[in-house]
């Protein structure tokens, strides 16, 4: 069967023309994802989670190594390739929800569809709030909307093109304990309906909630497993990486913690 992200060897460097100046975030990583699985990457503030989110993503290219998405090398492919490959495979949600202020919930769902002139696109961003549960905010602004509302509308505008992986940034790390139980309830159920969903987490309810969890360190990836052992084997491990992440006690189906969030950093 056709795993729907293949990396190996991959590197990300900031910088990497200025050797004093160099970041070495992803360090020669390889892994895969088979279809359907939910995945949490954990570890410690500035260990690349985010940089290698945002490869997987094709929001930005590796330095090095291979990723293939759906089969695809990406690296082979032109900007119009790729925008198109991720738009037809891949769904977004970021901490800070980035939904465009002027426009109402309607209007920011349908933006990824826009860019395919898709036909129907108004009927399907309708549909796509209906799934969120926010058919009858759809004329709302994002200012007139909850936290919880307002990634919901993200995570409806992530699925809108119907995307075979979702990926998220921190999903729960801008709402409070009960509102990011239910945005994780929502992401899980559309996990279950088939969707490939790999989520960066600091919160450690969260990740033993999934299938599997890849504990990166330092750009590299430390340990990766079913993600209850690799949570326990991360809290042993704690006090030696310094960081700060939400209680994991009590196990699987536990409301996740907004402790140790570091709040929405966008305007909505
Ligand atoms: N655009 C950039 N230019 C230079 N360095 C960067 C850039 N983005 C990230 N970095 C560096 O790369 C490393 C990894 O950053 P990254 O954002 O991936 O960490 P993270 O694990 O997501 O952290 P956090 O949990 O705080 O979000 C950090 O040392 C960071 O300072
Ligand atoms: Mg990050």
């Amino acid at each position: 069967m056709l795993r729907p992200v293949v990396i190996e060897e991959l590197s990300k460097v900031y910088n990497a023309g200025h050797a004093e100046l160099a970041v070495r975030a992803v360090n020669r990583i390889s892994f895969s994802i088979d279809k359907g699985q939910s995945v949490a990457i954990i570890g410690a503030s500035g260990c690349g989670k985010s940089s290698l989110l945002n490869i997987l993503g094709c929001l930005d290219r590796p330095t090095e190594g291979r990723y293939l998405l759906e089969g695809r090398n990406v690296a082979e492919l032109d900007e119009d390739e790729l925008a198109r490959l991720r738009n037809r495979h891949i769904g977004f949600v970021f901490q800070s929800f980035n939904l465009l202020p002027r426009m109402t919930a309607l209007e920011n769902v349908e933006l990824p569809l826009l860019y395919g002139a898709a036909k129907g696109s108004h009927a399907r961003a309708a549909a796509a709030l209906g799934r969120v549960g926010l058919a009858d905010r759809a004329g709302h602004k994002p200012t007139e909307l909850s936290g919880g509302q307002k990634q919901r509308v993200a995570i409806a505008r992530a699925i809108v093109t119907a995307p075979s992986i979702l990926l998220c940034d921190e999903p729960t790390g801008a709402l409070d304990s009960r509102t990011g139980r239910e945005v994780l309830e929502l992401l899980q159920a559309l996990n279950r309906e088939g969707t490939t969903l790999i989520m960066v987490t600091h919160d450690l309810a969260v990740a033993r909630s999934l299938d599997r969890a890849l504990h990166m360190r330092d750009g590299i990836i430390k340990a990766d497993g079913p993600s209850a052992a690799i949570v326990d084997a991360f809290v042993a491990t704690q006090g030696e990486e310094g960081d700060v992440v939400a209680s994991s006690k009590g196990g699987s189906g536990d409301a996740p913690s907004a402790a140790g969030a570091t709040g929405a950093g966008g305007p909505c």
